[in-house]
Formats: structure tokens, sequence, C-alpha cells
């Protein structure tokens, strides 16, 4: 069969992201950014995990407009359609199906240790569904269906890869060779930008405080006043280090959209207060966020052409789901 890749040779990559909002800052630098760079070296799949996002409540209009406006800004972040398989995941239907196949593999216990799992519940201790439960099997089947060889992430996944690389490995053990074990792809820096209100947990578009994050659509002036509100510490000091975790993000955020080493940063703010650093932070993240926010403008209102990129994309993801599938189906024995 011809492979649906100009250049079949090259290794795979592969990701997705929820649509339960606009993605934040530290969606793009823990994972989109670095899906951009490496279109030319790999082949790469990103999708719309619309299903995943079904483990909390979404209203149904709203999370068609999301899911729609999701593909808009990973071509406004530089997904490019020739090089890159951009699709939504339910629009695959053998994500849910091989889900269901490898839930027969997994065990409870091992589910249990979930750390986002675990988070999670007590987030929503009134709305612990299944589907959260078996969130991360479904997340290995997205990514084993394409027999991934990396998969671009932030540092909170890296549980997920890990459970991902177990279940496959035992799949494996027992019917023989079948899906290759994927790789983690955590950038050295920003796998985990933090909030700017709370430096010690996660970015998160969930999060209710909204000068926690940074959405990859706000306004100039509203991510400067975030910045100048960003939580820091007393010492007036600009340098990284475990016991400043508001001024250390900052330099993360800083050094990674400047493309500069966390040392660099430090010198060149050395003798600067934190006032005049938290604007030039702002400043950088509003002057890279703009370009990303004019192309969005324009390509969130043609829906048929997002719709047509959307059917494209997920006829050529079919193909290899489908093989995959398959041979699974034919080990297992379900005719
Ligand atoms: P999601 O939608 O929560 O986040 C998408 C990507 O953004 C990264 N990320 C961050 N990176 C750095 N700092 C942060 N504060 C931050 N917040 C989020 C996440 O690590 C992720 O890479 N389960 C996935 C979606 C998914 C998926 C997959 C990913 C479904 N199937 C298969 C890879 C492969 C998720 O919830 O991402």
């Amino acid at each position: 069969m011809k492979s649906i890749f100009n250049e079949p040779e090259k290794q795979i990559m592969l990701s997705g992201i929820q649509p339960t909002g606009i993605f934040t800052l530290g969606n793009y630098i823990g994972a989109i950014k670095n899906w951009r760079k490496v279109q030319d070296k790999y082949n790469c799949l990103y999708f719309i995990a619309n299903l995943h996002s079904l483990t909390v409540r979404n209203d149904p209009q709203k999370l068609k407009q999301l899911t729609l406006d999701c593909v808009a800004l990973l071509l406004a972040c530089g997904i490019d359609v020739e090089k890159s398989i951009l699709f939504i995941q339910s629009h695959v239907p053998e994500h849910a199906e091989l889900s269901w196949v490898l839930q027969c593999y997994t065990q409870f216990g091992e589910l249990s240790r979930m750390t986002q799992f675990k988070d999670k519940s007590l987030k929503n201790a009134d709305n612990v569904n299944a589907g959260l439960f078996g969130y991360p099997v479904l997340m290995a089947a997205d990514i084993l269906l394409y027999q991934s060889d990396f998969v671009p992430i932030g540092a909170d996944q890296k549980q997920h890869l890990e459970i991902t690389r177990d279940i496959a490995n035992r799949f494996n053990q027992l019917y023989g060779p079948t899906f290759k074990l994927p790789n983690p792809y955590i950038p050295k820096s920003g796998g985990r930008v933090m909030s700017l209100a709370d430096p010690t947990s996660k970015m998160s578009k969930s999060d209710k405080n909204s000068n926690g994050f940074i959405s990859v659509l706000d306004p100039t002036d509203v991510i400067i006043n975030k910045f100048k509100k960003a939580v820091t510490d007393s010492e007036s000091k600009i340098y990284f280090s475990d016991k400043k975790p508001g001024i250390s993000n900052l330099i993360t955020i800083y050094s990674t959209l400047a493309e500069i080493e966390i040392k660099e940063v430090e010198e060149k703010f050395r003798d600067k207060g934190y006032g005049e650093f938290k604007l030039a932070v702002g400043e950088l993240v509003a002057e890279t966020l703009k370009p990303i926010q004019s192309k969005y403008s324009q390509l969130s209102k043609n829906k048929n052409y997002l719709k047509d990129i959307c059917e494209k994309g997920s006829q050529k993801a079919s193909v290899i789901a489908k093989k995959t599938l398959k041979s699974v189906y034919e080990k297992i024995g379900i005719l």
C-alpha cells in the first residue's frame, strides 16, 4: 500500500490538545511551539482531542464551536497542512474502538495510580466518571494507532506516556510485535509553565482565576496587566531558583520565547527591578502572540475552510488507523 506520507522513511510525531478552552501560553510553550518546529523533520499528526474533553460537562454548542476554534488556532500557530495531518479525534472512530480493546489490557491498579486522575477527581468530586478513569487508555489508543515514535507534550502528560508504553509492551508480549513503543518529547525548558497567580501550580485553561493564565487570544493590555500582577517574592533579585517559583517561571517564559538560555536572561536583567522585568516579559509574550491572533481572526471566520481541512486530515489519518486496528482485531480474534 502506498504511504500517505511523502517521505515514509521519516519518524512519526503525534500529539493532541483538548478543545476545553482557548489555548494558554502553557499549551503554546509546552507543546504547540514544538509541534510547529518539528514539521520538517518528522511525519506529524496533530488532532483536537474532543472525545477526551467529554470527561467534564460541556455546553454542546460551545464544544462544537471551540473544536473549530482550536483548529483555526493550530493553523494560526503555524501547523501547516501541506506538511502535517491535522484532524479531529472523533472523526476517526478507530480511536474509540482501540481504546475499548486496550482497556481490557489495562489494570484498575495502574489507572488508580495516575496523578492526573487523582488531581482531577479531587477538583471535580461530584463527577468522577469512568471516562476520567479511562482517560489515559484513550490517549494510549491515540498514540498507538499511528505507530508514533515521539509524542511532543508538556511534563504533565509524561505519566500518560509511560502507561501507554506499558500497555503497548504488554500487548506486544502477548500477541507479538503490534505497536511501536513511543517516546515523550518534552522541551528541556518550558515543559511546565506555572500559573501567574500561584506559581506552585501549573498554568491551566480551566483555572477559575483568569489572572493565573494567559490565553493566546488575550489582547496586549490584558497580557501586560496579568504579568504586572504576577505573584513573585520580596527579594527583588532576578535569578533562577527552586526557592523563587514566580521569578523562575517568568525567566523560563522569557527564555523560551526569546530562544535564549536561562543564564542569558539572568544576565540581561541582572540590574533591573521586578517591575521592569515583568513588563519586559509581558511585552515579549504580547509581541509573540500578536501575529497568531491576527491569523486566527482571519481563519476563524471561514468555517467551511476549517471543516474541509479536518475532513481531508481525517481521511489521511484513517488510512493508518484502520490498518493498525485491523491487525489488532486479527490478533485478538475479533471476527
Ligand atoms: P491538554 O489539552 O491539557 O494540553 C495540551 C498540551 O499542552 C501541554 N500543557 C502544558 N505544557 C506546559 N505548561 C503548561 N502549563 C501546560 N498545560 C498544558 C500538555 O502537556 C499537552 O501536551 N491528554 C492531553 C491531550 C491528548 C494527547 C493525546 C496528547 C489526548 N490524546 C495523545 C498527546 C498524545 C491533554 O489533556 O492535553
